[in-house]
């Protein structure tokens, strides 16, 4: 009997410290209509502004898409500044998800334009959601946000998400010390109760103009205790290899992750990739710089290769090191999307 043949992936390209290449995170938009303190504080980084002109194409980022599928990626999560800033994004969605191997196609937004476009983003084919909201106060929210933001507005478009068909959401929430410890316990039981998954982010040292302080962190750990004051939790098992959240199984139903890319980095088993709007390849999100892919986009191969040969050399291990590491000039988190 002739032996039956199977569609093989191809085997993720490794990095010198022995980690696949299989996450992709795309910048799609270099600015972002809120000014969230923690990220791009008003007044310090308008000037920055890269301009339309630098955006690659869609079918540029789709090319190189699929170039970084050719070397081991199986996740692509769409990210900004604001990515719904990007006008037409669903016909980014339609190119990626008919890239052959990619198997998860994502988005992390503000929620403030997910209510007019989440229909459109489920029909063009996106997987997956996740929504930052770091507050359900209505005043705080609206101070976290820059003075920018409308919670009604974020809700208006998780229950559109809802509505499209995407769920379980995942929401994002970052706590800072002194500002939003009061919301942890109210946003997990919120939106527990509506079958979402929140998940609590460490403040983290990202970029240079948020003036971050170390006694700003909140600790996983101290949000860990405020949770199980009131709920048991049990630790869960890693969905994939290089998760980024913990998970815990909460007893009576639900799910909360934490990412404690402070208090415990995970360098370790990092397996992501970061494109930004202007076609640059960073390696980790505390990069000061990327490698330009755009003078390869000419030939499929060449850029395949560029990308498996930059992987290779990568050493990068930022979390790990941040006490030992130089005061470098880091890409800032609402340029490259966290
Ligand atoms: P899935 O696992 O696909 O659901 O998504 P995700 O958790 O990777 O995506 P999301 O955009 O929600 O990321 C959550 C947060 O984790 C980001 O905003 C960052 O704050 C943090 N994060 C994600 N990736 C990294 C990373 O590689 N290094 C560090 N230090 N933080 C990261
Ligand atoms: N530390 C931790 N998370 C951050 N984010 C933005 N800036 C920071 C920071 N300094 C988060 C946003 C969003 C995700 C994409 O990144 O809140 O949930
Ligand atoms: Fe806030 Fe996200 Fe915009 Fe940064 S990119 S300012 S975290 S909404
Ligand atoms: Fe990956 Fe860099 Fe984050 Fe470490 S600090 S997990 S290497 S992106």
């Amino acid at each position: 009997m002739m032996p039956q043949l199977q569609a093989v992936a191809p085997a993720p390209v490794t990095d010198a410290l022995g980690r696949p290449l299989r996450d992709l995170r795309i910048s799609v938009m270099e600015t972002c209509n809120y000014r969230c303190p923690y990220c791009m504080p008003e007044g310090t980084v308008d000037e920055m502004a890269l301009g339309a002109k630098q955006r690659l194409e869609f079918s540029d980022i789709a090319q190189i898409a699929q170039a970084f599928v050719a070397n081991g990626v199986r996740k692509i999560r769409l990210t900004g500044g604001e990515p719904l800033l990007r006008r037409n994004l669903p016909e980014l969605i339609g190119l990626l998800k008919r890239i052959d191997g990619l198997e998860d196609l994502a988005l992390t937004t503000n929620g403030s334009l997910l209510a007019a476009q989440a229909h459109a983003l489920r029909q063009a084919g996106l997987d997956r959601i996740t929504v930052s909201v770091d507050a359900l106060d209505e005043t705080l929210f609206r101070h976290m946000s820059g003075g920018r933001g409308s919670l009604s507005q974020v809700l208006e478009g998780i229950a559109a998400a809802e509505r499209a068909g995407f769920g379980p959401i995942k929401i994002n929430c970052v706590v800072q010390r002194g500002l939003n410890e009061s919301q942890i316990l109210p946003l997990f039981e919120f939106f527990k109760n509506r079958g979402h998954v929140m998940r609590f982010i460490e403040y983290m040292d990202v970029g240079s103009c948020n003036g971050w302080r170390s006694d700003e962190v909140v600790p996983v750990s101290e949000i860990l205790a405020c949770l199980q004051s009131r709920y048991e939790l049990t630790p869960m098992a890693p969905a994939a290899p290089g998760e980024v959240a913990a998970r815990y199984a909460v007893s009576g139903g639900g799910e909360v992750g934490f990412i404690a890319s402070v208090s415990a980095p995970f360098c370790g088993d990092c397996n992501r990739a970061r494109l930004s709007v202007d076609g640059k390849l960073f390696t980790c999100l505390f990069a000061s710089a990327g490698f330009d892919l755009k003078p390869y986009l000419r030939s499929a191969e060449r850029l395949s290769t560029e990308i498996g040969a930059l992987w290779r050399h990568r050493t990068d291990r930022y979390s790990e090191i941040r006490h030992a590491a130089d005061a470098r000039k880091k890409i800032e988190m609402f340029f490259i999307g966290g």
